[in-house]
């Protein structure tokens, strides 16, 4: 397998190259947009052809580059089926399975950050059957869970996302290694660690957001203050509808 984290320190994003080295078959997951360039190059290095590129979800902090990556190599731009944007798009469905040769990446529907957020499990089959990481997005961080990220509606966000987390993440297993979308440095979330990977039995020890009742932690969600107008600003963009709306 191939894997490549993005890590942008200035910002804390995290975007991802994954795939297999063998038959030269890849994904980019939350690709940026400065990055675009680079991702193509490494591909080409590694003789891998970009077949899949996967936002999370539709981002709020940073320029996507997936719409122009995915034109630039003739790829499938993917967001879960639920996503509200004015730009073609391959609808993930829950359960989904991308075969990247040896490399599968397996679609959760994990809404709550946003309502059209996956995370990604990932199975390396020259390993072994069972997954092995999972890329969470902006569902789970290191130390810390998104932000309920939709205005107007950040209680019912946050009981979503606490359902997603329980139900669908926190149930893989534990050994599983967790790369999320974000850590310190970022504002899609409040406590974020500044290591950028863990597990999911770490996290279900240690994350303080995990072990709350439902109601304190929607109660602890609900309390989020309002994106600043660049994040709207950047959402309009990465929505395909980069006009402020009359
Ligand atoms: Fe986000």
């Amino acid at each position: 397998m191939i894997f490549k984290p993005y890590y942008a320190f200035e910002t804390g994003c995290a975007a991802y190259l994954l795939g297999c080295g063998t038959l030269g078959l890849c994904a980019v997951v939350d690709a940026r947009e400065s990055e675009v360039d680079a991702y193509i190059a490494f591909a080409a290095a590694k003789g891998m052809r970009i077949t899949h590129v996967i936002d999370t979800h539709v981002h709020a902090d940073h320029r996507s580059g997936g719409p122009a990556l995915a034109r630039r190599v003739g790829a499938s731009y993917c967001l879960h089926e639920s996503a509200d944007v004015s730009l073609p798009f391959e609808a993930l469905t829950d359960g989904q399975e991308i075969a990247l040769g040896n490399t599968r990446l397996t679609v959760l529907h994990t809404p709550g950050h946003t309502p059209e957020s996956v995370c990604l499990v990932v199975t390396d089959l020259r390993r072994g059957a069972e997954p092995w990481f999972v890329l969470t997005g902006d569902t789970l961080f290191v130390g810390a869970v998104g932000r309920p990220d939709l205005p107007g509606r950040a209680r019912e966000s946050a009981g979503e996302l606490y359902d997603s987390l329980h139900a669908k993440v926190l149930t893989l297993p534990g050994d599983l290694e967790v790369f999320p979308g974000h850590f310190a440095g970022s504002l899609c979330g409040a406590g974020m660690s500044g290591k950028p990977s863990s597990t999911i039995a770490f996290e279900k020890r240690c994350n303080p957001q995990l072990s709350m009742t439902r109601e304190d932690f929607v109660a602890a969600l609900a309390e989020v203050a309002p994106k600043p107008d660049a994040m709207e600003h950047i959402l309009r963009a990465n929505r395909g509808r980069p006009e402020a709306p009359r």
